[in-house]
């Protein structure tokens, strides 16, 4: 869809949208051919403007019938603006209608953007592998003009405009299926960000071999899929900021669980296991798209954990890159192997003053928070606080869960190091003891867990039903509230 910003409607708008806030109805100058009929049929529709509302009706205009849709927003924030954005074009996307006139003169240039933004992000959908839409399914919607928005629009857009993307590159690899997205694959559906000025990096087995990726490659052994480790580097501030923030993710582009195999029902969810890749590709593709002025380095560790004659067994040892050495009690707690070499290869690398992983690591942080929160762990209540922040900026919703010793002791093993799982109970937090221990002197760290969060299945306000993109729009705004100058 092509989305511009311009000072007349279009003649050929056959949707034309109007953002109204409350109290706003009476009073609002519907540039119309009669805007009374408007005005009251909205009433007589109980319209009157609050948060989450919406109308759609037909209306003569310019001798012809046109959408009209009225939205509520209330006296919401930017992310109410956003979802009207998302109700518009879910009322419309099909409905045969070509271009959408958004009249923006009562809105401020973000607020404006913002809607777009909601446009554009829930106007994503995979048909790809859809071979049977008629012509009445598929989207007939192929233009959005926002009318009469202040000079600032264009530039907050052209930023949101990047930021949606990035969710959409994350929403692309989270949802194609294993047979599509495995970890050469991820690799290759990332190498565009080079376009956009990213540096990418990217080790094989060999290298990571080299480099002692026990804990990583022992998780990799039972596929036949190569494992890839892609870090993205992205610094515009041109060498100043010397330390980067890292962000690292999970990236188990198929989870069997391995040996401790998963229970067939539900098993194909867990093509989603690299949500948390997922989500540092796009948040990079984001920080990128919009030349973001920090410094910041996203990395992913991918592989397939699959069973099969080469595969790990549990009970076996596995030595990290850190040196320390693992007891693999269960192989289907593959996620915290995988990162626990991404950690300390990032560490290693580019000296982060400040780390975040994202992972669906736990089915327990499921049980903990549902599908309304990712679980925050972190060793720094300074990145707790700015976390939690931009979870409210950024609808990515965050909730902070304690680390201690006594968890620590959970996971301590009686023939190596650590053992990958604890006992029963605070399965959540123990993960996260277990990648605090691959965290280096002096580096703030947090963990989010994001299982339930990468999916949902049912659509929300600026997403269709599959994979959200939680995570990218977080660690933008992390870094533009606190790392950009
Ligand atoms: N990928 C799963 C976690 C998961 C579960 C994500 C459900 C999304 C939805 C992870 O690798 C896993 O299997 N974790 C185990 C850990 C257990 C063996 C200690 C789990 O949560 O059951
Ligand atoms: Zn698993
Ligand atoms: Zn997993």
């Amino acid at each position: 869809m092509e989305i511009r910003f311009e000072n007349q409607r279009p003649e050929s708008s056959d949707v034309i949208a109007f953002i109204i806030g409350s109290k706003e109805l009476d009073d609002y100058d519907f540039p119309l051919d009669n805007p009374e009929f408007v005005r009251t049929t909205a009433k007589e529709a109980r319209f009157n403007g609050s948060d989450g509302q919406s109308f759609l009706f037909f209306a003569q205009q310019g001798g012809k019938s046109v959408r009209v849709v009225v939205l509520g927003v209330g006296t919401g924030d930017a992310l109410s603006y956003e979802k009207a954005g998302g109700t518009l074009i879910a009322k419309v996307q099909t409905c045969g209608a070509q271009s959408i006139a958004l009249h923006a003169e009562n809105l401020s240039g973000t607020l404006a953007a913002s809607v777009a933004y909601g446009v554009k992000a829930k106007n994503w959908r995979m048909d790809e592998y859809k071979t049977k839409l008629t012509d009445a399914q598929k989207p007939s919607i192929t233009s959005l003009t926002v009318v009469g928005a202040n000079d600032e629009a264009q530039s907050e857009w052209d930023k949101m405009s990047a930021i949606a993307d990035g969710v959409m590159l994350t929403r692309e690899l989270v949802a194609e299926p294993a047979n599509v997205i495995y970890p050469e694959t991820f690799v290759e559906r990332c190498q565009h960000l080079a376009d956009l000025g990213v540096k990418i990096t990217v080790l094989g087995d060999e290298e990571m071999e080299e480099l002692g990726m026990g804990a990583l490659l022992g998780v990799s052994q039972g596929s036949i899929r190569p494992a890839r480790l892609l870090a993205m580097h992205w610094d515009g501030t041109g060498g100043k900021q010397k330390r980067p923030v890292a962000f690292v993710g999970k990236g188990v582009t198929f989870d069997t669980g391995g040996i401790s195999i998963k229970p067939a029902g539900g098993m194909e969810d867990m093509k989603w296991d690299m949500g948390g890749a997922g989500a540092v590709a796009g948040a990079m593709k984001a920080l990128a798209g919009r030349k973001a002025n920090a410094n910041v380095v996203g990395i992913c560790g991918l592989v397939e954990n699959m069973p099969d004659g080469n595969a790990q067994r549990p009970g076996d040892v596995v030595t990290s890159m850190s040196g320390q050495t693992i007891e693999v009690i269960n192989t289907d707690a593959e996620g915290r192997l995988v990162l626990c070499d991404a950690l300390h290869w990032a560490q290693e690398t580019y000296n982060p003053e400040y780390i975040v992983n994202l992972a669906t690591l736990t089915g327990a942080i499921i049980v903990s928070l549902g599908h309304e929160y990712a679980g925050l762990f972190s060793n720094s209540d300074e990145l707790s606080e700015k976390l939690l922040a931009s979870a409210e900026t950024s609808g990515d919703g965050l909730w902070r869960f304690p680390l201690g010793k006594a968890y620590d002791k959970l996971i301590n093993s009686q023939i190596a190091d650590m053992k990958n799982i604890g006992s029963r109970g605070a399965g959540s937090i123990t993960a996260a003891q277990f990648l605090q221990r691959f965290i280096q002197k002096d580096v703030k760290w947090a963990h989010l867990d994001i299982a339930g969060m990468a999916w949902d299945d049912k659509a929300g306000p600026t997403y269709a039903k599959g994979a959200t993109g939680f995570g990218v729009r977080l660690l933008n705004n992390l870094v533009a509230e606190n790392f950009e100058d």
